[in-house]
């Protein structure tokens, strides 16, 4: 009866654009069409539907919506006495046998945002296979990532990573012992069609399926490659959505001491390379990193944010703001592009203030770790902006001083990719921790663990 209902509603609604409050409203009372409502974004891609709005979203006014978790959602998850339990998520967990003596072979699916990542990964680290497909020549005209086209380049590209990945480590899909895809936080267009690929997957094969937490993922990653890594350990998230100090006590235990107010270190190098027109989809790190090598960091006096709060918590929407002002009083946009000099120089003064607040905040939540968590052993930094010279050093600097061991992914593999998806997979099933596919869906927004409350 439910299917019959969907298909009704599907082919009399037409969904278009995504502004459709009315399935939200309906989805909310009851839950057979809250169901209804999932399968019409599967089969349809629903964006809405007509009968809230005739009107197609122009891709342009999408751009740039969070893929973060917000503050306020964050805060929804303190709880009293800064417990820290297994990440909370709207799934069901089958706890099986730990899969510890076995070696056993994982196939990861990452679409969280604009990077379709697939990867084969066995159960000692060894990477089998793996493929990759960014969007940066479909972004970069809109000046950021445009979440329905991203979600269709995800769709056109994944059915030929799996293959390809399949192919490189030389296996057939009833040779896998089980999937894990990202499941959140992100774009929720973009999640499904990893959600979708992994659980049909999964379904005809009869395969284990793995939930993963995006962060979750880039905050293991690094365990991969340095095996006496242990728990507990100090993880600098930087990326393009998330900016963390993640005190990470185990597999799906994570204190989360500081966060981001507002932006995230990526998304304001992003910026930055936007006021700098360097042509960037998603990513405009690493260009601007690439001018600031040649700049004098000391040419602008910028703020360096939140230097008189003991917190640690992070805010790069001023600094953003001061770089676009600075810009403009330069001339504007395209006078630096004929500048050079002057367009490293603002690149290196604004890294510099990347770096500075960096340091301070880590800093502050490395002596909080010596006072409360004696068993640090490991500072890790990881997320796409890992891939940064200047913000490898400045952790590496901290680690020496704080005497613990630095860690971090090859560059390569700090950006979004399938390996630690797997990866990530590989550690829950260690613990025999799997998930109902049936009983489960994607979610944009998805704090990691609770929020440290001592320093207000
Ligand atoms: O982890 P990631 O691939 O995606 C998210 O989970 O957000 O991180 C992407 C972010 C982008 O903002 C990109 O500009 C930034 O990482 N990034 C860099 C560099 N390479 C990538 N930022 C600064 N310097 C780099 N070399
Ligand atoms: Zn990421």
């Amino acid at each position: 009866m439910a299917v019959i209902i969907a298909y009704l509603i599907q082919y009399t609604l037409q969904p278009t654009s995504n502004k459709c409050t009315r399935f939200k409203e309906l989805g909310r009372t009851q839950n057979n069409v809250f169901r209804v409502k999932k399968m019409l974004y599967l089969n349809r891609r629903c964006f809405g539907c007509v009968r809230c709005s005739q009107k197609q979203v122009n891709p342009r006014q999408l751009v740039g919506l969070p893929k973060s978790v917000d503050w306020s959602q964050e805060q929804l998850n303190r709880d009293e006495n800064n417990d820290t339990k297994t990440l909370p998520c709207a799934r069901s967990l089958i706890i099986s046998e730990p899969w510890l003596n076995k070696r056993f072979v994982v196939l990861g699916i990452e679409t969280s945002c604009d990077d379709t990542g697939v990867a084969i990964v066995d159960s000692s680290g060894r990477i089998l296979g793996e493929t990759r497909v960014g969007q940066e020549a479909i972004h970069s005209k809109w000046g950021g990532v445009v979440p329905a086209l991203a979600r269709d380049a995800h769709d056109e590209a994944i059915t030929r990573c799996i293959d390809g990945c399949l192919k490189q480590a030389n296996l057939s899909v009833s040779q896998l012992d089980a999937i894990a895809v990202t499941m959140g936080p992100g774009l929720e267009l973009c999640l499904r069609v990893g959600f979708e690929s992994g659980r049909n997957v999964a379904a005809s094969y009869h395969l284990p399926f793995v939930s993963i937490h995006h962060l979750e993922a880039h905050c293991l990653m690094a365990r991969l490659f340095f095996e006496d890594i242990t728990f507990p350990f100090l993880n600098v998230l930087v990326s393009g959505g998330h900016c963390q100090l993640i005190l990470c006590k185990g597999v799906g235990e994570f204190l989360v001491l500081g966060g981001t107010l507002d932006d995230a270190m990526g998304e304001a190098y992003d910026k930055v390379a936007r006021l700098l027109g360097l042509a960037s989809g998603g990513g405009g790190g690493a260009l601007v990193e690439q001018l600031a090598k040649d700049g004098n960091a000391d040419a602008f006096h910028l703020p360096v944010p939140m230097s008189k709060t003991k917190d640690m918590n992070f805010s790069f929407a001023g600094l953003k703001t001061a770089v676009s002002l600075l810009v403009r009083d330069l001339g504007g946009t395209e006078i630096l592009k004929e500048c050079p000099q002057l367009r490293s120089d603002v690149a290196a003064s604004f890294q510099k203030v990347c770096y500075l607040h960096l340091h301070e905040k880590t800093q502050r939540a490395l002596e909080w770790c010596i006072e409360n968590e004696k068993n640090t052993k490991y500072l890790v930094l990881s997320g796409g902006v890992a891939r940064n010279e200047s913000i490898r050093s400045c952790c590496q600097q901290l680690a020496e001083k704080f005497r613990l061991q630095f860690a971090v992914a090859p560059p390569e593999w700090c950006t979004d990719n399938g390996v630690m998806t797997a990866w990530a997979g590989i550690e829950r099933l260690r613990l025999g921790i799997q998930d109902d596919m049936k009983e489960i869906d994607v979610q944009a927004r998805w704090p990691i663990g609770k929020f440290y409350q001592g320093l207000q």
